[in-house]
């Protein structure tokens, strides 16, 4: 009986998606994968690759991926970059000590290869404690200091160690600072480490990959100005400190519309000031009701996306999901948010047209 290994579906789903990013639709690209056609004939990824960014399909699933073909070659078609849903984050590399699970993740770095996709690794630490009960329970109970800093350089080092030279962009840290964000938010780390937390783990990343790119990712910074503030003296502090960071992640849960433009550039501008990349890691806005709502929501993608893509440190884009078939905001908000460029049959809404005037504009289309 002839046996099939697990690298080889791996391998299986991966042509065969590359194969349907070839094949669907009549998109114009040139041989380095930019838009040679008009602006409104080029898909997301080949207006990307035209102006230098990396535009992200987010909440990847390896499920999926493996197992739906349509959704694995439409974000092979559209997206040059993914970042993983859950693949990646503490519970699933290593829920219980010594426990190390790299099934699924492996499949989702196997895919971005396969077609030439970047990927962001999502997330090393992530410690909240009153929306997500994220961290492992045995992280959890530690209570004192060196078994804190054991356990987290045991973990970053794993994962890091697995993934050197494939995924070469993370999120050390995630979310450090309270929803509201008057502070960092209290969690293990700030009770045995102190406020200086942040900085340790980062420091451990350092040491784990060299020559990986180490990002903050916060939520809310660009929709509200103390967030911003808050954020910015943390991460100034690092970078005065010698902290090495290269990046800010900006999420872009905007569940109540888009935030102001002339903010969010703002915003950009003075994190680009400190030295670093800037990203939109985690976008989505849900679809208002009505009749205009859909070419609100193109409105609100274009403004937003155009206002960071006009700092040249704002180096990618990335949804949280790509289709309305599967977002995370439907469970959270009970109800279906439609929050995305691609609608639940994978047609180009309104919002996608947006995404795609914001990165012509960078690429001078
Ligand atoms: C979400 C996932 O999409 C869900 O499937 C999971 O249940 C909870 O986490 N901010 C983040 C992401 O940084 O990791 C979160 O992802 C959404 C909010």
């Amino acid at each position: 009986m002839t046996t099939i290994s697990l690298r080889g579906i791996r391998s299986i789903v991966g042509g065969l998606a590359a194969l349907l990013a070839l094949s669907c639709g009549d998109s114009a690209s040139g041989p380095d994968g930019g838009c040679t056609g008009p602006v409104e004939s080029c898909t997301l990824r080949e207006l990307a690759t035209s102006a230098g960014v990396r535009i992200g399909a987010g909440a990847a699933v390896s499920r999926l991926v493996r197992d739906d073909p349509e959704y694995a070659g439409q974000m092979a078609r559209h997206f040059n970059a993914l970042t993983p849903n859950a693949e990646l984050k503490w519970q699933a590399t290593q829920p219980e000590r010594h426990l190390r699970r790299f099934e699924s993740a492996d499949l989702l770095v196997d895919f971005a290869a396969q077609n030439r996709m970047e990927i962001r690794g999502h997330t090393l630490v992530w410690a909240h404690e009153d929306v997500y009960d994220v961290l492992p329970q045995y992280v959890n109970d530690v209570t004192d200091a060196g078994r804190l800093r054991e356990v987290t350089r045991e973990h970053v080092n794993a994962v890091m160690e697995r993934y050197r030279g494939r995924i070469r962009r993370w999120d050390v840290v995630n979310e450090p600072l309270t929803i509201a964000g008057e502070a960092l938010h209290d969690n293990v780390y700030r009770r045995l480490l102190g406020d200086r937390w942040v900085s340790e783990v980062f420091r451990m990343a350092a040491a784990a990959d060299p020559d990986a790119e180490l990002w903050l990712n916060e939520n809310l910074a660009l929709s509200n100005a103390a967030k911003a503030d808050t954020l910015y003296e943390l991460v100034a502090e690092m970078v005065a400190d010698g902290v090495p960071i290269d990046g800010i992640g900006f999420q872009g849960h905007f569940l109540g519309g888009a935030p102001d433009a002339g903010h969010v550039e703002t915003t950009v501008r003075r994190f680009a000031d400190l030295g670093l990349r800037v990203a939109i890691t985690e976008m989505d806005i849900p679809m208002p009701d009505g009749a205009e709502g859909a070419e609100r929501q193109g409105t609100d993608f274009y403004e937003t996306i155009a206002a960071c893509l006009r700092v040249s440190a704002c180096e990618e884009v990335t949804f949280w999901g790509f289709t309305d078939a599967h977002t995370w905001l439907d469970g959270f908000l009970g109800r279906p948010a439609r929050p995305l460029p691609l609608d639940g049959e994978y047609r180009e809404k309104p919002a996608y047209d947006g995404v795609r005037q914001a990165l012509a504009e960078r690429a001078g289309l």
